[in-house]
């Protein structure tokens, strides 16, 4: 089969998820001025996410500046257009609720009102805004939507640091985008399937209807508190991006922010010996056990220290751990949590996620390491030829897994590709 055919293909196919899961229309949500707002975004999947998913939109940004630049500016201006008055930018947007309810009631969820939720997603607002902003040079967009991403990053810094340690909490395992990961086992109770981790994040939310609305009262709580390694390195990169995008004196301001950033997360999540960054469990601050993705994720933020990079690397390399037949596992093979074939919605405990794949080759091609990055793309490139459009893969078979036609697997078109080049 020629590489030739299957870029081709692949690009195709992108093209079409892309088409087929754009939402445009009027949604029965007023706005400030009573007036009904409209819509443009990007589903994750039609039937089984039909709303706007904030970490998915921001990378259906990305890959549409490859395929249609108008969307890819009305996807980010949809976003921030769920902007809170106090700067959260949530989770998720209902914008067609009525038409989905049967959708809306078999989701976990925490409320801020009928259209938005009260959680937070990886913020990869700032980097996605840098991307369009390059790709289209217009000004207008970037005055738009950037003060909405920067409103975020103080919300987060404000609302989500009390300790003042500089990395951010996630206060339930949905904010994290990996939801089910095994790292948070100790917190959840160790459920065994998606029934018993569908009981604890219902627990979790019972406790917060209890306490006052309020992030700092929540964090204090201690329900579910987690400085969470790939939250943080997506902070980090994010405030690298405002910083790319700032004038002077905020460019530098924001340059030393995500310094600090990188600082903490070196300093107290890096584990020495076993050369992986390791998440913050509890207000304790306890060191979760689980190798995951997650800790090798410090390696997307410009200025990590080489040798630390080189050590994550090499976790990449070993096959019993990353370097698997269709890499790279959202879970290490050697961790007894590794499940490559995860029930329905027991999700992130193994299966292989096209979003982290495009973050790390990225970060491979930026340090240098190109025959990684060029082998994970390729790989990237096979199993999307092969099983289409999937929600994530079975790293050993290749076999597509969850939700079809899902969009932010089209990050495919913005990844390492040497022949292209
Ligand atoms: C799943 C993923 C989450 C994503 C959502 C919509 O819950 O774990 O990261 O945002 O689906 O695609």
């Amino acid at each position: 089969m020629s590489d030739v055919g299957r870029r081709e293909r692949v690009f195709e196919g992108a093209v079409r998820v892309l088409t087929t899961n754009h939402r445009v229309g009027t949604s029965a949500w007023l706005d400030e001025r009573g007036a009904l707002r409209r819509y443009e975004f990007t589903c994750p999947s039609p039937r089984s996410y039909p709303f706007q998913w904030f970490w998915d939109s921001c990378f259906h940004a990305i890959a549409l500046t490859h395929v249609d630049l108008d969307w890819a500016k009305a996807e980010l201006r949809s976003l921030v257009a769920g902007a809170q008055p106090d700067g959260l930018l949530p989770h998720i947007l209902f914008w067609e609720r009525e038409r989905y309810l049967d959708v809306m009631r078999g989701q976990t969820l925490r409320l801020r009102g009928p259209y938005v939720s009260a959680s937070i997603q990886p913020p990869v607002i700032a980097l996605a805004i840098d991307r369009v902003f390059r790709a289209t040079g217009d000004r207008g967009f970037l005055a738009e939507v950037l003060p909405r991403a920067e409103a975020f990053f103080r919300w987060l810094r404000d609302r989500r640091d009390p300790d003042g340690d500089e990395l951010i909490a996630i206060v339930q395992p949905d904010e994290s985008g990996v939801d089910a990961s095994p790292k948070y086992d100790p917190l959840l109770g160790y459920p065994k399937n998606n029934d018993e981790l569908v009981a604890a994040i219902n627990a979790i939310y019972a406790r917060y209807e209890q306490l006052p609305a309020d992030e700092h009262a929540i964090v204090a709580a201690n329900v579910f508190v987690v400085e969470d390694v790939l939250v943080n390195s997506i902070y980090a990169q994010g405030l690298q991006a405002l910083a790319r995008l700032s004038p002077e004196p905020e460019a530098s301001e924001y340059g030393a922010w995500a310094r600090r950033v990188l600082d903490a997360l070196v300093d107290r999540c890096y584990d020495e010996e076993r050369g992986l960054f390791l998440d913050l469990l509890g207000r304790a601050e306890r060191r979760t056990a689980t190798n995951t993705i997650s800790a090798v994720f410090p390696l997307i933020v410009d200025g990590l220290d080489e040798r630390i990079a080189a050590r994550l690397i090499e976790h990449l390399r070993r096959p019993e751990e990353y370097a698997l037949p269709y890499p790279v596992p959202s879970v290490a093979r050697n961790e007894p949590a590794f499940d490559p074939d995860h029930p329905r919605g027991f999700i992130w405990r193994g299966p292989t996620w096209i979003n982290t794949n495009w973050f790390l080759a990225r970060a491979l091609l930026a340090r240098g390491d190109d025959d990684l990055a060029q082998h994970i793309a390729d790989k990237t490139r096979e199993l999307i030829d092969s099983q289409g459009y999937r929600e994530c893969y079975n790293p050993l078979t290749g076999e597509g897994q969850q939700s079809r036609d899902f969009s932010w697997s089209t990050l495919v078109i913005d990844m390492p590709d040497r022949e292209a080049r």
